[in-house]
C-alpha cells in the first residue's frame, strides 16, 4: 500500500487466464474452483490482486471475449456460487479481485444480437449494434473499408427475415463479436448495470477490454491507408480507435465506482501508441490506470526503454495517475521468447518492479515459461490463426496450461491428465512444485523480488526516480531512500563501481578487484545505498 493509502497506486496484479490456470473437474479446461485451489500460490508469490480474464457464458469463438451473458458464469468455468467463493477466498488471503469486462462487443449469441437479427432495419433492436446498408448498387459491398483485427473485412452481411441479402454489421474482431453502438443510451445504461452487478458481488474492479474502441467516428468514414506497425500509428488517428467521446463513457463509470466503498478501480486495455494519449484515460475523473503498452512494445533496448519510462512517468504524473508496467499478457508472445532469452526477461522484470507505480504480471511468467511455438495446427484455437488460414500463428502459444507438479500427464493442471493445449515436455522441469524448493529458480526470484518491493521503503509508491550516469547500453536509477537499480542490457559484462549492498539480482553478480562488481550481460541488480 503506498503512502496515500490507495492500494492500487503501486499494486502488483497477476493475470489469471482461467482456461489455462488450473482445472478442477478433469475436462482439460481450467475453471474457477481450480483458481480457488491455487490461490495460495498467488498469496505466496506476493502479489496484491488478481485480474481474471472472462469466465462469462460464451460460445468461445474468441476464448470467452465473446460474451453471451455478461452477468453469469459459463458452465465450463463453474457457477456464480464458485465465483462468490473465489472472491471470498481471495479476500480472506489478502488478495483483491479485478475482473474483465468486454464492452466493445458482445457474442453473436447474446440475446440482444439475436433480437437484432430477428428485427427489421431501423429497429431499436438493430440500433444497439452498428448495422448499415452496404455500398454498391445492390448493397453488396461493405459499408466502409475497415478491416477486422483478426483479418478480413470488419463487416458481415446478414439475411433479412424474408431471406433476402440484407444489412451489414460491424465487428472489429471476429464475426461472432458484433460491435455495440455506444451512441445508444440503452447500451450505456446496460453496462452501468453490469458494473453494479459485479460490484455488488464484491469485486474490487474491472479490466476494460478494448477500452479505446467503444466509440467510432460519426458517419463511420473510411480509414484509408492504415500505417503499418506500432510506431507508424503513433500520430495517426483511425476512425475506430481512441475517439474523444469515449472519455464520457469512463466518466460515467468512474461515478459508479466511486459510489462503492473500498476503493474499486478500473484499468483500461487501450492500445494507443503514445503515453500522452494513454494518460487521457486516467484523468482524475476517469479510470484509475491504463496498461502501458508503449513499454511492452519497447523491446530490450536501453535507449528506447529509458525514453518510454520518462514519457510514461511524465504523462502519468501530469494527470495524477500511477504509471503501470506490463511485459506479458494472453495476447502477446511470452517475454523470454519476445525479448530473446529468459535472462533478458528476468532482467526486465527486476527493472519494472523497481519503477514507480503498478505492475501487471501474466500467469506462468513466474515459472519462466517460454512461448510454445510448435503447437500442432490441429490443436490451435485462436481465431487469429483460424481466420488467417494459418498464416498468422496467433496467441495460443502463450495460453498453454500451467505446469504445477510432477503429477500425471498434464503436470498437475488437470486431475484427469488432459489439457486443452498440449504442454511441452520441457515444462516438467519448470513446475511450480519443483521451483519452489530451488532457491536459484525463477519462481524463487519472483518471490524474493516481490517481497523486497513490498518491504523496501524506496520501492512501491508512484513517485519519482533519478537517472544516474551509466555506460552505453545500461540503465541506472536511484529511488529515495537508499535504493539503486542498475541494469545491463548488453551482451557483455560491465563492471560497476562500488554502489552499496547487493539486495537482489537477476543473475549472479561477482565482486571486482577494486570493490566494485561485475554485472553479467542482460542482468538487473538492486542495491541498498547510504545509511
Ligand atoms: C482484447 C483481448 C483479446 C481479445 C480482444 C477482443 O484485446 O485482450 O484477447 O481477442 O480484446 O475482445
Amino acid at each position: 500500500m503506498d503512502a496515500t493509502g490507495q492500494w492500487w497506486r503501486d499494486a502488483v496484479f497477476y493475470q489469471v487466464y482461467p482456461r489455462s490456470f488450473a482445472d478442477s473437474d478433469g475436462d482439460g479446461v481450467g475453471d474457477l474452483p481450480g483458481v480457488v485451489e491455487r490461490l495460495p500460490h498467488l498469496r505466496d508469490l506476493g502479489v496484491d490482486a488478481l485480474w481474471l480474464s472472462p469466465f462469462y457464458p460464451s460460445p468461445m469463438a474468441d476464448a470467452g471475449y465473446d460474451v453471451a451473458d455478461p452477468r453469469g458464469v459459463d458452465p465450463l468455468f463453474g457457477t456464480l456460487a464458485d465465483f462468490d467463493r473465489l472472491v471470498d477466498r481471495a479476500h480472506a488471503l489478502g488478495l483483491r479481485v479485478v475482473i474483465d469486462i468486454v464492452p466493445n462487443h458482445t457474442s453473436h449469441e447474446h440475446a440482444w444480437f439475436r433480437a437484432a437479427l430477428a428485427s427489421p432495419p431501423g429497429s431499436c433492436e438493430r440500433s444497439r449494434y452498428l448495422f448499415r446498408d452496404g455500398r454498391g448498387a445492390d448493397g453488396g459491398e461493405p459499408p466502409n473499408d475497415w478491416t477486422s483485427q483478426f483479418g478480413g473485412p470488419a463487416w458481415t452481411r446478414v439475411r433479412e427475415a424474408d431471406g433476402s441479402p440484407g444489412q451489414w454489421y460491424l465487428h472489429l474482431y471476429a464475426p461472432e463479436q458484433p460491435d455495440l453502438n455506444w451512441r445508444n443510451l440503452e447500451v450505456r445504461s446496460e453496462y452501468l448495470s453490469i458494473l453494479r452487478h459485479w460490484l455488488d458481488r464484491g469485486v474490487d474492479g474491472f479490466r476494460i477490454d478494448v477500452a479505446h474502441g467503444l466509440l467510432k467516428a460519426v458517419g463511420l468514414p473510411d480509414a484509408g491507408t492504415v500505417p503499418q506497425g506500432w510506431e507508424g500509428r503513433m500520430h495517426h488517428r483511425l476512425p475506430y480507435w481512441d475517439q474523444p467521446e469515449v472519455h464520457d463513457v469512463y466518466r460515467g463509470w468512474r461515478r459508479v465506482l466511486d459510489e462503492y466503498g473500498g476503493q474499486r478501480i478500473a484499468v483500461a486495455e487501450a492500445w494507443v501508441p503514445h503515453p500522452d494519449r494513454l494518460a487521457a484515460y486516467t484523468r482524475p475523473d476517469e479510470l484509475h490506470q491504463a496498461f502501458n503498452f508503449p513499454y511492452l512494445m519497447a523491446g530490450w533496448d536501453a535507449g528506447r526503454i529509458r525514453a518510454v519510462v520518462d514519457a510514461s512517468l511524465d504523462a502519468a504524473h501530469r494527470v495524477g495517475a500511477p504509471p503501470t508496467w506490463v511485459l506479458a499478457n494472453h495476447d502477446v508472445p511470452r517475454a523470454p521468447t519476445r525479448l530473446g532469452g529468459l535472462d533478458r526477461a528476468l532482467a526486465a522484470l527486476l527493472l519494472e518492479l523497481a519503477l514507480p507505480g503498478s505492475v501487471y504480471l501474466y500467469q506462468g511468467e513466474e515459472l519462466g515459461l517460454e512461448e510454445v511455438v510448435d503447437l500442432p495446427d490441429d490443436v490451435r484455437q485462436d481465431p487469429v490463426f483460424l481466420r488467417s488460414g494459418g498464416t498468422l500463428r496467433g496467441r495460443d502459444g502463450c495460453r498453454v496450461p500451467l505446469p504445477w507438479s510432477a503429477d500425471g500427464a498434464s503436470m498437475g493442471f488437470s486431475p484427469n491428465g488432459r489439457a486443452w493445449l498440449p504442454q511441452p515436455a520441457g515444462w516438467r522441469a519448470l513446475t511450480a512444485e519443483a521451483q519452489v524448493r530451488d532457491p536459484a529458480s525463477t519462481l524463487s526470484l519472483y518471490r524474493r523480488a516481490l517481497r523486497l518491493r513490498r518491504e523496501h521503503p524506496a520501492l512501491g509508491g508512484d513517485g519519482v526516480l533519478t537517472w544516474l550516469q551509466s555506460p552505453e547500453g545500461t540503465l541506472a536509477f536511484e529511488r529515495a531512500p537508499g535504493f539503486v537499480c542498475f541494469a545491463n542490457l548488453t551482451d557483455a559484462p560491465v563492471t560497476v563501481p562500488p554502489i552499496g549492498a547487493l539486495l537482489e539480482a537477476s543473475a549472479p553478480v561477482d565482486a571486482a578487484p577494486d570493490g566494485g562488481h561485475v554485472l553479467p550481460g542482460h542482468t538487473t541488480s538492486w542495491w541498498s545505498v547510504g545509511g
